[in-house]
């Protein structure tokens, strides 16, 4: 058991605590990995297969099968843009070429600065009449255009908050028609996978 795992223990037992079947905590236990760390190393693999008394490569095939568990040190903003159909057709893929010219990235690599992994998924991010759709650490950029992403990326690389972006001010020049008047749409976009529940939109 590593320190950090020792120090979290009283978590973990409330973790464990909600599941009759010890090793049905696989999944909350990898999360609390990723959101101490950034990602889910191989010592939190053998840390939590300890602690569920399965081996590390049951864990870690849980770990590999589900694409929200990330298994790399990330940058400090994470860009996943979702390539399902619907994003395909609103323009994902132009989407992800100007982010790959903007940043001078791959998918799945972190720019040179640390500041930004760019991600492309092919689940549906449960936004699909808001494509394409862009997550910026699991905040919603609905219809993320070019110029709306090059905005965002200059906001960032300024240190401005993502929490603070979701608010329209902070991107001034919004070209983008639509009823988006304000800083939070009435109705929720809805929960994609690994984004925060309220979907705020730039
Ligand atoms: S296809 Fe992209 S959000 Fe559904």
């Amino acid at each position: 058991m590593t320190p950090e795992w020792a120090q979290r223990r009283a978590v973990v037992d409330e973790i464990l605590q909600r599941y009759p079947e010890r090793r049905s905590a696989i999944m909350p236990l990898l999360h609390l990995a990723q959101e101490s760390r950034g990602y889910v190393a191989r010592e939190d693999i053998e840390a939590i297969a300890e602690i569920l008394a399965m081996t590390p490569a049951q864990v870690e095939s849980v770990a590999s099968f589900y694409a929200l568990y990330v298994r790399r040190p990330r940058g400090r903003h994470t860009l996943t843009v979702c390539s399902n159909l619907a994003c395909v057709l609103g323009g994902a893929r132009s989407l992800v070429e100007h982010l790959r010219q903007r940043l001078g990235v791959e998918p799945g690599e972190t720019t040179d600065d640390g500041l930004f992994t760019l991600q492309v998924t092919g689940e549906c991010l449960a936004a699909c009449d808001q494509a394409p759709v862009l997550q910026v650490d699991g905040y919603y950029v609905h219809r993320a255009s070019p110029d709306k992403v090059d905005r965002l990326l200059e906001a960032l690389r300024r240190g401005v908050p993502m929490a603070e972006l979701a608010d329209r001010a902070a991107l001034p020049h919004e070209a983008e028609g639509g009823a988006q008047g304000g800083a939070r749409p009435e109705t929720p976009a809805g929960p994609g996978k690994g984004a925060r529940a309220d979907g705020w939109r730039l």
